[in-house]
């Protein structure tokens, strides 16, 4: 609901009046407002715990009374009065910063974190300049705290942001403090390791670099990144992430914002999913059949293979003798443009929904949630595909009545059941869409080379009904096209104008075709996606 005027305040910040929503934490009302108040244990997914002290600043708390309060602890109430810059909090702060440099190593020339530091940010802008301390610093080994996390115990300031994580987020509550005064370390209990579905979180919310990733460990500094926002393609839930990339490679996924989805996290199987398809030995060029051997062709002798193998079926079979398969990989611009060229080119086939077979749902303490459907499209592909099952169209193989078949594969965590391997080969031409020689591509007449997910661009629709937009990373390589330019292209051939000429103009048709997409276009889902159906905002699931 958007705040209305009862649920404002008026509050005054260094002698400025500014109106913040009431009841909103200080350090978010300030970043609204602008204003940046350094923190460091302080984290909008968790409840605030006052550990750090560097968000110290003056409150009046009596008629023309100020005493020092943490900002972070701090509701937001009409008529509160602020001072950020007196020196008092200044005189604070440089001495919050010197206390936490004390042990604290001159690492940043070679610490992961350079770059992107909290600690080095407010040194530069609120530290003393220089050290008085010439005592020895502490040394404390670094740690393996689990298969994802390692912790350099000699940078960590002990905010405690990791072990509130494990203790609100996931609830399994691996990590706590041991020992006392300087001796305070982060450490894992009896040995059991930092292990659970959502350990990798720990690394973006570690405001120094203290807790990294053994994946992004002695990588190219962050600034030589580009940063691609996009969507998780590892189940329905479809959390909102962040690309890193450089040179056609992506080196970081992170989570991104959105309350309605994935709060402020995701969960390590997503994280480290680009892997598989970033290694994965792609398609580069077409392949047609040649003498019974799949051979690599050039784009224009695949596309007259696909063409007369298709029309032959049509020719001798009839309208609906070639079906299509969609994709709960490919995103709803990408089906819709599938269905329609069976519709238009084909004589109205019948269509199937390819996926994963279901995994394992979880959903942690403070309710983020992993879904078991292993595919981020299912939802979208069955809403534009008004598909019915892939059982459908093997039925339709075995009865005869379907002999050639359209398939958007591109998934390489997908493999054939031997139902499935059975009924392909029954067929008398097959055209696949493919990334890798997977085992359907394997049987095909004609294999195109298409898109994985984070060189798409297009939307796809979570469990939830959330239409949410994927950025592409950068462009297939070699060959490699776009799925959605493919069938534009094999549209052509086959003498139909499949319009749409991107995948915001596909978008445009869909909402005026597909039922609960009505009115939806680029700009109204935004970076944080929009219900179908017209829906409101969904309850937040984020967690
Ligand atoms: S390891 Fe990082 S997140 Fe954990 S207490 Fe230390 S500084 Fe904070
Ligand atoms: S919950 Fe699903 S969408 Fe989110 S990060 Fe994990 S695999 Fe990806
Ligand atoms: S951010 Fe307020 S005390 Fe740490």
């Amino acid at each position: 609901m958007p705040p209305d005027e009862q649920t404002m305040a008026t509050i005054t910040i260094d002698e400025k009046q500014y109106t913040v929503e009431e009841g909103r934490n200080l350090i978010d009302a300030a970043a609204d407002l602008g204003i940046d108040i350094p923190h460091f244990c302080y984290h909008p997914g968790l409840a605030p715990d006052g550990n750090c002290r560097m968000c110290l600043t003056e409150m009046e708390i009596r008629p023309g009374q100020f005493g020092i309060v943490t900002s972070c602890t701090i509701r937001i109430k009409d008529g509160m009065n602020f001072r950020f810059n007196s020196p008092a909090v200044l005189d604070n702060r440089k001495g919050i910063m010197e206390f936490l440099l004390i042990n604290h190593p001159l690492d940043c020339p070679w610490c992961d974190q350079a770059g992107e530091c909290k600690l080095q940010d407010h040194s530069f802008d609120h530290g003393r300049g220089h050290s008085r301390f010439v005592e020895t610093k502490r040394v404390p080994p670094k740690k393996d705290l689990g298969p994802h996390i390692t912790l350099y115990t000699t940078r960590c300031i002990l905010c405690q942001r990791c072990t509130r994580f494990c203790d609100e987020i996931t609830g399994t509550s691996e990590l706590g403090v041991v020992q006392m005064g300087s001796k305070s370390e982060i450490a894992t209990f009896e040995d059991v390791p930092l292990d659970n579905k959502m350990s990798a979180n720990v690394a973006d919310i570690c405001p120094v670099g203290a807790l990294v990733t053994k994946d992004f460990l002695y990588k190219p500094r962050i600034w030589h990144y580009d940063k691609v926002d996009t969507l998780c393609p590892g189940c329905a839930t479809g959390c909102n992430t962040t690309l890193e990339v450089m040179h056609q490679k992506i080196y970081r996924t992170k989570p991104r914002h959105n309350e309605e989805v994935n709060g402020y996290w995701m969960c390590d199987e997503g994280r480290f999913c680009y892997h598989g398809w970033q290694d994965a030995d792609r398609l580069t060029a077409p392949l047609m059949r040649v003498d019974g051997e799949l051979a690599q062709a050039t784009w224009p002798d695949a596309m007259d293979a696909a063409v007369s193998g298709i029309r032959a079926v049509l020719d001798g079979e009839g309208d609906s003798a070639m079906g299509v398969v969609g994709s709960s990989m490919a995103t709803n611009e990408e089906n819709y443009l599938l269905r329609k060229l069976g519709a238009e080119a084909f004589g109205s086939p019948r269509t199937g929904l390819a996926r994963k077979p279901d995994g394992e749902a979880w959903t942690s303490k403070s309710g983020f949630h992993i879904d078991a459907d292993k595919s981020p499209n299912t939802r979208g592909a069955r809403d534009m595909l008004g598909a019915g099952s892939l059982d459908d169209i093997l039925r339709g193989i075995g009865d005869g009545s379907i002999r050639g078949l359209y398939i958007l594969g591109g998934d390489i965590g997908r493999t054939l059941t031997p139902e499935e391997t059975d009924a392909f080969r029954k067929l008398e031409f097959l055209v696949v869409h493919d990334v890798h020689r997977s085992d359907l591509a394997e049987l095909a007449d004609v294999v195109f080379p298409g898109a994985i997910p984070f060189e798409k661009n297009g939307t796809m629709t979570n469990a939830q009904g959330r239409v949410q937009r994927l950025g592409p990373a950068f462009p297939p390589p070699g060959g490699a096209r776009e799925d959605g330019a493919i069938l534009r292209y094999v549209g052509q051939r086959m003498g139909v104008d499949l319009g749409g000429t991107d995948p915001a103009g596909v978008l445009e048709e869909i909402a005026g075709n597909v039922d609960g997409y009505a009115g939806l276009t680029y700009d109204l889902i935004g970076d944080q996606g929009a219900m179908t159906g017209g829906e409101g905002p969904s309850e937040a699931a984020g967690g």
